[in-house]
């Protein structure tokens, strides 16, 4: 499966679920995720994001391997997305901030 990690919090382009072909993408205030269970590994979304926030569970930079509970939890809990939306004003800003994890709104 795929997985949505730190960089995506406060960037939030929605490139990526303009692509997926089973909409997985679930929505939370400044962050995304995919629900572990429909993903079906087509990689397509990968190269979408522009924050480059996206990995395979088994190439997750170190770090990261949190994320794989955290898309599992807030997919069971947050509302489908499969539309692009317009990103946050600052997302540019924010886009390679380390740490954002803390930012992170469930
Ligand atoms: Fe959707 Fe494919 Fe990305 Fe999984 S890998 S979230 S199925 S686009
Ligand atoms: Fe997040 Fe990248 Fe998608 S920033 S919303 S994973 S395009």
């Amino acid at each position: 499966t795929f997985v949505v990690t730190e960089n995506c919090i406060q960037c939030k382009y929605t490139d990526c679920v303009e692509v997926c072909p089973v909409d997985c993408f679930y929505e939370g205030p400044n962050f995304l995720v995919i629900h572990p269970d429909e993903c079906i590994d087509c990689a397509l979304c990968e190269p979408e994001c522009p924050a480059e926030a996206i990995f395979s569970e088994d190439e997750l930079p170190e770090g990261q391997e949190k994320f794989i509970e955290i898309n599992a939890d807030l997919s069971e809990q947050w509302p489908n997305i499969n539309e692009r939306i317009d990103p946050p004003a600052d997302a540019d800003e924010w886009n390679g901030v380390p740490g954002k994890i803390d930012k992170l709104v469930r």
